[in-house]
């Protein structure tokens, strides 16, 4: 969008256009794909006067409604992130996909932060060299990001380390409610810096910390869901790649086969565009399958952790 200052939508005087901007809400795109009684709590602007800035901001993206060939053209502009590995890239269709959210799913030291670690490296590429050229945005909530392995990855890439390093902009979430603010941050943070990749490492720890027992899961979901879908809306607002990881649980009513489970229930299962399962393999190799996806293929394919970050496995 070329003209992005929000006094410029009808009826948004100065006021009420640093009001916005003070939450978080500094572009059209925003405030387009927020729900309005979400921007009235923050803002503390009126509902009525925010639907109408909200049909605004929709009318002048144009969002309302678009024929299925605008829809097309817009997915020609849908990028893909290179993964590290030829074998996960074909599993995902070529690479991460920006407009979507992806999430990685997986035991413990399975390789969920490292194919994190190595995206954040990658999307700094070039387009033509498989990268976004773009920035990562990380958002920790276990304190697991490692600036030594990325220093190692960007290196063992050719790449400058610190210039890369210097491109990841690093957050650690605290608590739910900490991970919330950070995610609402992002509308104003990812198009000043030009970020094509956020990852949340991991999605779910803190919820399942702090929502313990039966009496807290609904609240668990629903705050979970608000986070999930804030984070969806921003792929698409900025055509950017959103990757999340997720954790295990073991699923007591499993006779035979894979005990685990990904966490999260319905909800992390119904709001991720592409849900990756990985386990290990033999010979310190890991496998990776599509668990749910609109439109990539359930296969399996083998990668391994190397000093370059991921990279293909041979078949045993
Ligand atoms: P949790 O966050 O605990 O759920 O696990 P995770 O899935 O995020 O695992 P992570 O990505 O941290 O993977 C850890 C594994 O990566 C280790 O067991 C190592 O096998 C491998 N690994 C980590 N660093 C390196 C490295 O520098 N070189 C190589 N070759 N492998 C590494
Ligand atoms: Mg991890």
């Amino acid at each position: 969008m070329e003209d992005n200052d929000l006094k410029n939508l009808p009826g948004v005087g100065p006021a009420t256009a640093n009001k916005l901007k003070n939450s978080g809400f500094t572009t059209p795109e925003a405030i387009s794909v927020t729900p309005p009684k979400e921007i009235s709590e923050k803002t503390g602007i009126g509902f009525n006067t925010v639907l109408n800035i909200v049909k605004a901001a929709r009318e002048k993206l144009g969002v309302d409604f678009i024929t299925a060939e605008d829809l097309w053209k817009k997915r020609q502009d849908m990028l893909r992130c290179s993964i590290g590995s030829n074998n996960l890239n074909e599993l995902m269709g070529g690479g991460i996909e920006t407009q979507a959210m992806t999430e990685l799913v997986g035991e413990y030291g399975v390789g969920k932060t490292q194919i994190c670690l190595s995206l954040c490296v990658r999307v700094q590429l070039q387009t033509e060299e498989g990268g976004l050229d773009g920035t990562a945005v990380y958002i920790d909530t276990e304190g697991t990001f490692i600036p030594e392995r990325v220093y190692q990855i960007a290196e063992s890439l050719g790449l400058d380390p610190h210039k890369t390093l210097g491109n990841i902009f690093l957050a650690r979430a605290y608590n739910t409610s900490h991970q919330e603010l950070l995610t609402d941050h992002l509308y104003k943070f990812c198009p000043e810096n030009n970020v094509k990749l956020v990852v949340v490492d991991s999605m779910i720890g803190h919820f399942r910390g702090e929502y313990v027992g039966r009496e807290n899961l609904s609240e668990r979901q629903q705050k979970l869901n608000s986070q999930l879908h804030k984070l969806l809306r921003l792929t698409e607002a900025y055509n950017l790649s959103v990757v999340i990881t997720n954790q295990v649980q073991a699923n007591p009513t499993a006779f035979f086969g894979d005990p685990n489970r990904p966490a999260g229930g319905n909800v992390m299962a119904h709001a991720s565009t592409h849900r990756v399962y990985l386990r290990k393999g033999g010979k310190g190799t890991r496998i990776a399958t599509v668990i749910d996806s609109p439109y990539l293929p359930e296969e399996k394919v083998r990668f391994k952790i190397t000093e370059k970050g991921v990279e293909d496995a041979e078949e045993d």
